[in-house]
């Protein structure tokens, strides 16, 4: 996300606007936590993980009057445009604000999950997945030396976009995703004949909103299944935080860069992203109307890569 703030900052600055920042997300509006920014209040944060603004989740902002009341601020403090970075719920927020404010609003896409509608890879994502491949290639170490069934829960609460990734790219015996009825039985035979093959250690990927359960749930079953014990690593929020991959600051920066441009043109109402390497807008609405589905190709992919 820094990388995203520093090109709406610097690109805004160069075309001659005020750039205020927003600290602690929608709440900030709310409390009016309102920062002007110059070149050098984005130094040095592009290498970093998080966001130099910091965020939250706000109740208040969710409700009509709390809409309104941060509609009537942004009006009184003569903010003209906002552009916000998040999921789902940030373009939600943006599309409820436009009801009450003339301001232009543009979104970023922010979330690790990947799951927005409008953008073929969302700011976070490949730095999530890069994280958890990194955990995962150290796990395996134990899993081959020990000869051991690792169950590693990743990322997601809805989604299974970082499963799948992570699983293609570290070797897993199966990804276990929300998108896609899971069949135990079929896990665990798999995991049985690698061992007949001779296969030393295996492992599987779990997001966590899967609906057979988490991790530490689907290790018990698979241990009564597979007849071995399945140990469970639960990587956590490692995946969310340090150094920003190039490819998640390369888009970023595109995205950042897009959006104030667009934003200078007279746009509103919309999510910055890209898809197919063109930088495109896609309304709010269809963001979270459409779903954005798990490739079929990259499903096929993961089970022709660990039969
Ligand atoms: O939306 C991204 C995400 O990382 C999900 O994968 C995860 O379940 C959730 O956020 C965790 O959010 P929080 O830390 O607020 O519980």
């Amino acid at each position: 996300m820094n990388a995203c703030i520093r090109a709406v900052v610097r690109i805004g600055l160069n075309r001659g606007c005020e750039i205020i920042g927003i600290h602690g997300g929608y709440q900030g509006i709310l409390d009016r936590k309102f920062e002007k920014m110059d070149s050098r209040t984005v130094s040095k944060i592009l290498h970093r993980g998080g966001t130099c603004l910091t965020t939250g989740r706000s109740k208040e902002f969710k409700t009509e009057e709390g809409t309104k009341k941060a509609a009537r601020i942004l009006t009184v403090d003569k903010i003209d445009g906002l552009i916000a970075i998040g999921g789902d719920g940030t373009m939600r927020g943006l599309a409820a604000l436009q009801k009450y404010w003339d301001g232009k609003v543009l979104g970023a896409p922010g979330t690790i999950d990947n799951d927005l509608y409008g953008t073929d890879f969302s700011i976070g994502f490949d730095t999530a997945v890069n994280n958890a491949i990194s955990a995962v290639d150290k796990i395996r170490d134990t899993g081959e030396a020990f000869s051991r069934v690792f169950i590693i829960e990743v990322m997601g609460r809805l989604s299974g976009s970082i499963a799948l990734h992570v699983g293609i790219s570290s070797g897993a015996s199966a990804v276990v995703i929300p998108e896609t009825p899971t069949d135990l039985d079929r896990i665990a035979g798999k995991i049985i004949k690698g061992r007949n093959l001779g296969k030393t250690s295996a492992f599987v990927i779990v997001a966590e909103g899967d609906e057979e359960g988490d991790a530490t749930t689907l290790g018990k079953k698979l241990t009564k299944l597979v007849g071995e014990n399945c140990r469970v690593s639960v990587l956590g929020y490692i995946q969310r935080g340090g150094n920003p991959s190039h490819f998640d600051r390369i888009l970023a920066s595109r995205l950042g860069a897009f959006a104030i441009d667009c934003l200078l043109a007279g746009s509103t109402g919309a999510m910055v992203g890209e898809i197919n390497r063109k930088l495109v807008l896609t309304p709010f609405e269809e963001t979270w109307k459409n779903v954005k589905e798990i490739e079929p190709w990259m499903l096929e992919l993961m089970e022709d890569l660990s039969s």
